[in-house]
């Protein structure tokens, strides 16, 4: 049996990290890019799209709606419906993928029929009002089934009325759910976001030929009405996800004498600020890019040189633009001198654990000084690692790939509990960790 299909993985510590490697598929990307291929007519090639359960997840979902979809060597093929969506037999199985969920809900908001979502236990305690108050407002009908606002999630799609729209939290997500419905609306649709998100859905939309409006914090496209717009089919490059690569700039640049080189890696500047938090840190981390033009958005080579690192803080418009990789800036704030606060993080509560008590738990077992706050975490630096612990993966995936990378650094060898999750968004983590030097069995 592989290490990733076993339910745990002991990781002993390295004294030499260093390599170069290839990260898997931008996870954001290859969701929008599933969804809008399957809207377009004719057939997309897809380079680079992220293999892991959740985009397998939505490309069966979109193939359920009338898309097809199939992989051939490593390039996925996706001819779309070319107008609306084939009505789905059944409830869509959204498993674990929050991005899945609500940013599909979006578009069948605009399908004149009714469909219902649903997802694994984790997703079924995720909030689905911030996505259902905007969709009602538009005009769709939907119905929240789960306690307290959450899936299973029921949506009769149809005439549509674009709406302004200022999200109660900042949510690429929520952004796009509502740019995606406003596809089908009459009028314009806008988002006016406190702090700016990811914006991969303006990108690609515009890539497409969608005429997408930014002014300042508003983002704005004219709706094309019941039956949708017509987008054509393209080829498409997806970046290395840097949220994966993270994992790697983060265990090279927190040990002395520790190197990675990550070639075809997405430089989104509302994807990276992980690389700031980490040069204020005192890394040393270098970005040069790259002149593929194929590319759907910029990418390029990062290199990272390990030093010693000092703690610092994280908080206010920041944290959107890092918010997967803040169990990553607890794990070097456990590894730098001095204290590391990150504030205004709260989000992190509902993510797919509550990420906030998960990182605590886990850091604390490894006996890291570490005190919760409702919004975030003070981790007081350097910790002394400690081994021979079990850590709980709170089935969330970024947890067991964030503590692989602490355990690197560990006294002894640290247990990894119920690491199936990891498949979520990064399938080749374990053999990528062997590359640089780690082990892990
Ligand atoms: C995502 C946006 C973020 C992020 C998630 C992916 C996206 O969620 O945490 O992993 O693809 O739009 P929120 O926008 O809800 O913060």
């Amino acid at each position: 049996m592989s290490s990733q299909q076993s339910k745990s993985i002991t990781v002993s510590p390295c004294t030499r990290l260093h390599g170069v490697l290839s990260v898997p598929g931008d996870k954001s990307i290859s969701h929008r890019i599933a969804m809008l291929a399957s809207l377009a007519s004719g057939t997309s090639t897809v380079r680079g799209f992220l293999r892991s359960e959740d985009c397998v997840t939505i490309l069966e979902a979109m193939i359920r709606l009338g898309a097809r979809a199939e992989f051939t060597g490593g390039v996925l093929r996706i001819t779309g419906t070319g107008g609306p969506f084939q009505c789905p037999a059944g409830v869509l199985d959204m498993g674990n993928s929050g991005t899945g969920i609500r940013l599909l809900a979006g578009l069948l908001a605009g399908q004149a029929f009714t469909t219902e979502m649903t997802g694994d236990a984790s997703l079924r305690s995720r909030p689905m009002r911030r996505v259902s108050e905007p969709l009602v407002r538009m005009g769709a009908a939907v119905e929240l089934l789960g306690n307290n606002g959450c899936a299973p999630i029921r949506i009769t799609g149809g005439t549509l009325r674009g709406i302004d729209y200022a999200p109660p939290v900042a949510s690429a997500q929520v952004k796009s759910c509502v740019l995606f419905a406003g596809l089908f609306a009459e009028g314009r649709t806008t988002v006016v976001e406190a702090s700016p998100t990811r914006d991969h859905t303006e990108r690609l939309l515009t890539a497409m030929g969608v005429p997408v409006r930014v002014d300042g914090n508003r983002v704005s496209l004219q709706g094309y009405g019941a039956a949708g717009p017509k987008i054509q089919a393209r080829a498409w490059n997806v970046p290395g996800d840097i949220s994966s690569a993270a994992f790697w700039i983060t265990a090279a640049a927190c040990r002395e004498g520790g190197s990675v080189e990550l070639p075809g890696v997405g430089w989104n500047p509302r994807r990276n600020a992980l690389v700031s938090v980490l040069r204020r840190m005192g890394a040393s981390i270098h970005f040069e890019a790259s002149t593929d033009a194929t590319a759907c958005e910029e990418m390029g080579t990062i290199r990272v040189e390990g030093r010693r690192l000092r703690g610092t803080e994280v908080c206010g418009a920041e944290i959107p633009d890092l918010i997967d990789e803040l169990p990553l800036v607890a794990v070097a704030g456990a590894l730098a001198e001095g204290r590391t606060v990150i504030r205004d993080a709260a989000e992190l509560r509902v993510k797919e654990s509550d990420r906030i008590r998960s990182v605590v738990d886990n850091l604390t077992r490894m006996g890291v000084r570490v005190e919760e706050q409702p919004d975030g975490m003070v981790i007081e630096g350097p910790a002394t690692v400690r081994g021979g612990v079990t850590i709980d993966s709170y089935g969330d995936h970024r947890l067991p790939m964030a503590m692989a990378i602490l355990a690197l650094s560990a006294d002894a060898p640290v247990r990894l509990d119920d690491i199936a999750c990891v498949n979520k968004s990064y399938p080749e983590f374990w053999d990528d960790l062997r590359k640089v030097g780690g082990h892990a069995e």
